[in-house]
């Protein structure tokens, strides 16, 4: 049969939520993945360094339980403007060097976040980071329009991008055939690539009968948007990673009350390969998922290898009450 290995896989945006979720959900990561970057959005948003210290304790607790031993949680930092300079020394000290940055109300656990980007206190605490070497990462979306939204936020990355030239800048998530050229367009701003985003359009939500297991933020665009998106995966362009943004909600709480997220880890790598397979790249694969993560992240590239066989893959309805992304279908890979 034949088979294909990927060496170090990367997610560089990842939800993993706590308690019984995260027990759940943990394997479909960690079996599959080298190193993810655990976002910070819990009900009790990672605002400090003992939080983030505790909470990646509890994940690998987790994935202990399930027998796997070898998956590194990248972890991040809720910013709020009551970051002190003494806090971020620490997160350092201890190898957490990421920060993200939700502007208030723009997504699922966005309460705690960022009134206003450009704000001087919060100016002052990136000139901090950039001093310190650490990662910003930005949900780069405004309150207008749903569709507009991540364009309307442009004008604060170039205020950012010229301001830190030193601070390395990760636009989240990228939805918009537009932002392609303003990361090309910084040195020192790059991004994270959805798989949902690269093979999925607006149609998938609203086209037919309403779905809102499609419904995400930032909001699924048109087909434009996402071939576009899609030919930037493929190139292996140096300054995009892979970031699944996997963001597991309750069939509950889609359905009835409209939680925006999209659950992708049980499918990513089959679906990844299917993806660069048809589209005659698979040799951009490790580029993308791998290789590029570690440059813009400065991560080492870990030894574990995932192994995938051409075995027909069907993604099960639910996964522990979550729905996972194309669920019912079937993939042509799968994790051996
Ligand atoms: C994410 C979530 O559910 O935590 N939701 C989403 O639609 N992507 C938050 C986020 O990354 O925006
Ligand atoms: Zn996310």
């Amino acid at each position: 049969m034949e088979t294909l290995t990927l060496k170090s896989p990367f997610d560089m945006h990842l939800h993993l939520r706590d308690g019984e979720m995260l027990e759940n959900i943990i394997k479909y990561t960690a079996q599959n993945f080298a190193s993810a970057l655990v976002m910070p959005n819990l009900e009790l948003p990672i605002v400090s360094v003992d939080l983030a210290v505790a909470y990646k304790q509890r994940i690998l607790e987790a994935c202990k339980k399930q027998g796997i031993e070898d998956f590194m949680p990248l972890m991040s930092l809720y910013l709020t403007p009551s970051l002190t300079e003494v806090e971020l020394r620490k997160a350092k000290e201890l190898g957490i060097f990421i920060l993200k940055l939700y502007p208030k109300g723009a997504t699922t656990g966005s309460q705690s976040g960022v009134k206003e980007v450009l704000d001087s206190k919060i100016l002052e605490i990136l000139g901090i980071a950039e001093s310190l070497g650490m990662v910003l990462s930005i949900h780069g979306e405004s309150n207008g329009f749903v569709m507009e939204r991540e364009v309307e936020f442009h004008p604060v990355f170039e205020v950012l991008g010229k301001s830190f030239p030193k601070l390395r800048i990760i636009f989240e998530h990228l939805s918009d055939y537009r932002s392609v050229a303003l990361v090309e367009k910084y040195e020192n701003l790059f991004a994270t690539l959805t798989l949902h985003h690269m093979l999925l359009s607006l149609d998938s939500v609203a086209g037919g009968m309403l779905n809102p297991h499609y419904f995400c933020k930032p909001i699924l665009k048109t087909k434009k948007d996402q071939e576009a998106l899609l030919q930037v995966a493929l190139s292996g362009h140096s300054k995009f990673s892979f970031g699944s943004d996997s963001a597991p909600h309750l069939r509950n709480a889609k359905e009835q009350k409209g939680a925006a997220g999209i659950f992708s880890a049980p499918i990513l790598l089959p679906l990844l390969v299917q993806t660069f397979e048809s589209n005659r790249a698979l040799e951009k694969l490790e580029t993308f998922i791998s290789y590029n993560a570690s440059k813009i992240y400065q991560l080492p590239l870990s030894k574990k290898n995932v192994r995938l066989c051409k075995k027909p893959m069907i993604i099960p309805q639910e996964c522990y009450g979550v729905v996972p992304m194309l669920a019912g279908e079937t993939l042509e890979w799968s994790v051996a």
